[in-house]
């Protein structure tokens, strides 16, 4: 019991201590990479029966604001697929904000230059 009480404790403290892209991407993994894939590259079993398919989000043209939009209010928010879920409503600012940065930081990382989601 009390030894549980510790792990808890720990566990809190580590996951407030994580830095905001560690953070990202565990965010990511839990609730988006069922649809856009582990590696953002959207190459799921999702995106083959689903139209549009949920993209690969490092070659995204949107900014940072449009991925806070589209996060937040949904595909069907912003006058897109339905199918891309209202994040707005199932997770917290904090989260949002961190999946939104990580999103973001993905750009550019495909043809070498630099692969955040393959680094982790
Ligand atoms: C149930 C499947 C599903 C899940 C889960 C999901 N998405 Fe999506 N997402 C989609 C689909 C489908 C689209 C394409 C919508 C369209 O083009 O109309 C999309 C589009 C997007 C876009 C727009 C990209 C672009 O280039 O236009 C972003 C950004 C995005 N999703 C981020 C996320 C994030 C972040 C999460 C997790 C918090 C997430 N998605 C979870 C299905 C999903």
């Amino acid at each position: 019991m009390r030894a549980a009480l510790l792990f808890a404790m720990l566990t809190t403290c580590a996951t407030a201590q994580a830095e905001p892209a560690r953070e990202g991407n565990r965010v990511f993994q839990t609730n988006c990479a069922r649809c856009h894939g582990a590696q953002a590259d959207g190459d799921t079993p999702i995106a083959k029966v689903v139209k549009p398919p949920p993209p690969d989000l490092r070659r995204t043209p949107l900014s940072e604001a449009q991925i806070r939009e589209i996060v937040t209010h949904g595909g069907e928010g912003v006058g897109r697929s339905p199918i891309m879920p209202n994040w707005g409503f199932q997770l917290s600012p904090e989260d949002i904000d961190a999946v939104v940065a990580y999103v973001n930081g993905l750009k550019g990382s495909v043809d070498g230059v630099k692969s955040a989601a393959r680094s982790q």
